[in-house]
């Protein structure tokens, strides 16, 4: 092993939103133990405290060497302001390799400025697809796909998406979930009673997230769902830590506080998955919340008409429902309780996926050609 060749060359992660942040940790934690040099860049696509600085306490995620205070705006405006002021960052630090994560517009905008400026970069979560453009994350992923250099998989239906774009196999590796990971690691210190408590629940409750644009932006959109959510509310109290993009809408909708909903701020990492631990129902609309309850083996509603995460429908606890569909589905989960996941969870989804990231990033930089077996399934 040439050590010199992990210190000498900078890894570089960009994140930006609150899902980035948890994909991230085990990937960083991994890398450190190997030796390699890195630092991070937050792009501050999220930057209220509960939903930045709470996970960088609670993943204890290593201060970033620059925040671009990027804020919100259009889709054009967010990602115009990310390409320059990355390009500024890329050329200013001189990485050897740039990571990315998920699918949000952090992730597109450094991949663009990345291939401009011909700097190697590798894409965790590549391949996942809903198969739905309107989606903006479905942009982001296509596209950040087509141009990253090293692709890290979650599940095995990605490894064919990539496939049939024509992205050569030879670039692909099915390494498992380091958002799992991140959970693994959470595990122990997830206790639903004191969360519970701080919060006036007692006895079964269901937690909801809502953030979707397809959902919360449009006021009809968000009329539909907030009538669903109080639909599922006649059954189990609902508690909603409540994404900032659709506060005001769903809150003009009717989503306020009534005595078998709560809404609350978003909750900090290990709050919030304590509080899904210990929740008889979970009713998302968000990705990551869909792989963590197939992890937790808590009952999910995906209010959504598709997924880029078909394994934790096939594999796991999760079920896919119009808004029209939520309360009797929420009605009969209630009755069914912990569902029926599958006895294993899916494959590589083991805590180890950030190990094997970094292994394949350190092989990378050592210059080594990866071995047949490390390309296909990373063990
Ligand atoms: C983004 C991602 C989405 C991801 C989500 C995770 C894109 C296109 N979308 O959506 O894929 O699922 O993050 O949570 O990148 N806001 C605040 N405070 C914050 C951040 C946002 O108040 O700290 C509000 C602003 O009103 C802003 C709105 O939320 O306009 C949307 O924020 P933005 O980052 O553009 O998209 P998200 O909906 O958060
Ligand atoms: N999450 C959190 N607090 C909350 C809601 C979500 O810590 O109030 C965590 C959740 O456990 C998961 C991540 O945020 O790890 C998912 O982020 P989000 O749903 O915003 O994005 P998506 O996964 O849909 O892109």
């Amino acid at each position: 092993m040439r050590d010199s060749q992990l210190n000498d060359t900078l890894v570089l992660h960009v994140l930006g939103a609150r899902p980035n942040f948890v994909k991230a940790a085990p990937v960083i934690s991994g890398l450190a133990e190997l030796g390699v040099r890195q630092g991070l860049i937050h792009t501050g696509q999220h930057y209220d405290a509960l939903m930045s600085d709470v996970f960088f306490v609670d993943l204890n995620l290593p201060e970033p060497l620059a925040n671009l205070a990027v804020g919100s705006g259009t889709h054009a405006q967010q990602t115009a302001t990310l390409l320059t002021g990355l390009e500024e960052v890329m050329l200013r630090e001189q990485p050897g390799l740039v990571i990315v994560y998920g699918d949000v517009n952090s992730t597109l905008a450094a991949i663009l400025v990345c291939a401009k400026l011909g700097i190697p970069t590798a894409h965790v979560e590549a391949g996942l697809r809903s198969f739905d453009r309107s989606m903006p994350e479905e942009v982001n992923r296509i596209v950040t796909d087509a141009l990253a250099d090293i692709l890290f998989c979650t599940s095995p239906d990605a490894l064919s998406h990539l496939a049939h774009e024509g992205v050569s196999p030879s670039k692909v590796h099915l390494v498992g979930n380091p958002m799992i990971d991140s959970l693994f690691s959470a595990l122990p210190k997830l206790d639903p009673a004191p969360v519970q408590e701080r919060l006036g629940l007692s006895g079964r409750y269901a937690v909801g997230t809502l953030h979707r644009p397809a959902n919360v932006d449009d006021p009809a959109s968000a009329k539909e769902l907030v009538d669903a959510v109080l639909g599922v509310a006649e059954h189990v109290p609902v508690i909603v830590p409540l994404h900032p993009r659709g506060r005001q809408r769903l809150a003009e909708a009717g989503l306020v506080d009534g005595p078998a909903l709560k809404i609350v701020e978003p909750l900090g990492y290990v709050d919030f998955l304590s509080l899904v631990r210990g929740a008889a129902l979970v009713l998302t609309d968000s990705g990551g919340v869909q792989e963590e309850t197939t992890m937790l083996g808590v009952p999910c509603l995906t209010i959504r008409p598709n997924t880029e995460r078909p394994i934790t429908v096939t594999h796991g606890t999760n079920r896919l429902v119009t808004p029209a569909q939520l309360p009797a589905a929420a009605a009969q989960a209630l009755v069914d309780g912990a569902s029926t996941p599958s006895e294993e969870l899916p494959v590589l989804w083991d805590g180890k996926s950030g190990l094997r990231i970094a292994r394949v990033v350190a092989a990378w930089l050592r210059g080594e050609n990866l071995s047949p077996a490390a390309r296909g399934t990373v063990g």
